[in-house]
């Protein structure tokens, strides 16, 4: 703990501890500040606020720096795998092998759904976004799995996360199987999380599926760059509806709401789009200038972070990624010049140097995902099934924390002061 902060308010003086983490910015302990003084801070958007005590994951978003559990994401998208990485923040610690076999063996346990769950699909139009198709199945969930809702033991905590983590890939691949009118492809346990998932989604009845070791690897490397980060705005809901004690499943299906907005999850879609859009080098300049015009709500979709304030790591592996893809496919896509022209002349232009716009793992993810042959309505879904590691990861730690407390914001009341009712005839 280091200093008091010293704080006055009408007079008088008041000093709050400041606590001290691991690495990052001290935190003003506020929690006796309304009790003491009456008054409220505020902060929308929580710019300036720590919501929480964890210990899964650090962002230096001026240096670029993310370590999950101390590990940078640098070394974990190219050593690692993405079930390791679940089971290092879902556990603690990297696993030993034997750990490794025994947690991969419970998952692949669980990648069935049950067969009722088949008929919830019917219920949605074929042309609904598969996000909305997550939303509903996974808050459904908790109607098929009552054995794993009460959050007050730890055991159906463990198995009510295990079972989101491992069905995430069936209900993500199922949705898209529905958009595109073909059959559900059951899991094969033989095959790895992401083998797997890749087979539910590519593949079909009639023939066998053969998956690609390099596609597998780069999915897998895709779900380990979006496995968490710490307390976005998905993250933060989560939390925020598991603390009223709600069950895991409903509070995943609400991190996948909020996880499917433009400006979060939704980014990698619209990045994309807007690169299509762009289509030719020649087309950069126009764009640039309509981004930083104020009178246009225009953004570069990909680029800018409210943490980072540097290159997000992500956007580098992510980058890498798609050239290694490229190199082994054979193929060439000329969104990815695009994207390239567009990030060199952005960084160097003086509105977005000045501003520390830099592109976002989102900048690079559409293109990847697109030449895997993903259509734009699955990225976010996919985004979904990594991060919902890190959901089940941070929904555990807050339960977990004797002191937790259920998320209350206050706010500034700004509508009018009391006043009498008035009978509709004398308005
Ligand atoms: N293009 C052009 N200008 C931008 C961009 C952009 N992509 N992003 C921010 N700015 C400008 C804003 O206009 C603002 O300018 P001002 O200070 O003159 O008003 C300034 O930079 C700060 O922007 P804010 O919106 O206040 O920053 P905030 O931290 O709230 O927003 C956000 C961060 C939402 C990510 C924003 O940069 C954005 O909209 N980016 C595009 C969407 C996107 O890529 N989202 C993915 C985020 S990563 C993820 O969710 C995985």
């Amino acid at each position: 703990m280091g200093d008091n902060a010293k704080f006055s308010i009408n007079g008088e003086d008041y000093e709050y501890p400041v606590l001290t983490g691991t690495v990052g910015p001290d935190v003003v302990d506020i929690r006796k500040l309304y009790g003491q003084t009456g008054a409220f801070t505020y902060d929308p958007g929580f710019t300036s606020t720590a919501s929480c005590e964890s210990e899964l994951t650090f962002i230096d978003g001026g240096e670029g720096v993310l370590l999950h559990r101390g590990y940078p994401i640098e070394q974990l998208a190219e050593q690692s795998s993405f079930m390791e990485v679940a089971h290092l923040l879902l556990r603690g610690e990297l696993p030993t092998a034997d750990e490794y076999s025994d947690f991969t063996n419970t998952i692949t346990r669980h990648t069935m759904v049950h067969e009722q769950l088949r008929g919830f699909y019917q219920g949605f139009r074929r042309d609904a976004h598969p996000m909305a198709i997550m939303c509903g199945v996974v808050g459904a969930l908790s109607a098929f799995y009552h054995d794993s809702t009460d959050i007050n033991d730890p055991a159906q905590r463990m198995i009510a996360s295990h079972r989101l983590v491992a069905k995430m890939p069936t209900i993500a691949a199922m949705a898209y199987k529905y958009s595109i009118g073909q059959p559900f492809v059951y899991p094969d346990n033989d095959l790895s999380y992401t083998g797997n998932f890749l087979r539910m989604t590519f593949g079909v009845p009639a023939e066998p599926y053969e998956v690609h070791p390099a596609i597998e690897k780069a999915m897998d490397r895709i779900f380990i760059l979006h496995a968490d980060h710490e307390q976005n705005a998905s993250t933060s809901t989560v939390r925020l509806a598991g603390s009223s004690g709600a069950n895991p499943f409903a509070c995943i299906a609400a991190g996948i709401a909020c996880l499917w907005g433009p400006a979060h999850g939704g980014a990698n879609e619209a990045a994309l789009n807007m690169l299509k859009e762009i289509g030719h080098p020649d087309r950069i300049p126009e764009y640039i200038a309509r981004a930083k015009d104020k009178d246009d709500p225009f953004r570069l979709m990909g680029f800018g972070h409210r943490v980072y304030k540097n290159y997000d790591p992500r956007a580098s592996v992510m980058q890498e990624t798609v050239r290694e893809v490229f190199e082994t496919l054979k193929v060439k896509d000329p969104v990815f010049d695009v994207a390239l022209q567009l990030e060199e002349m952005a960084l160097n232009d003086p509105y977005f140097i000045d501003k520390k716009l830099f592109p976002n793992v989102d900048f690079y993810s559409g293109i990847i995902l697109s030449a895997i042959g993903f259509p734009t309505s699955m990225f976010t879904v996919l985004f979904a099934l990594a991060r919902t590691v890190g959901w089940v990861a941070q929904w555990n730690e807050m339960i977990s924390d004797p002191g937790q407390r259920i998320g209350r914001p206050r706010q500034l009341y700004t509508g009018p002061a009391k006043r009498d009712y008035v009978s509709i005839d004398k308005r």
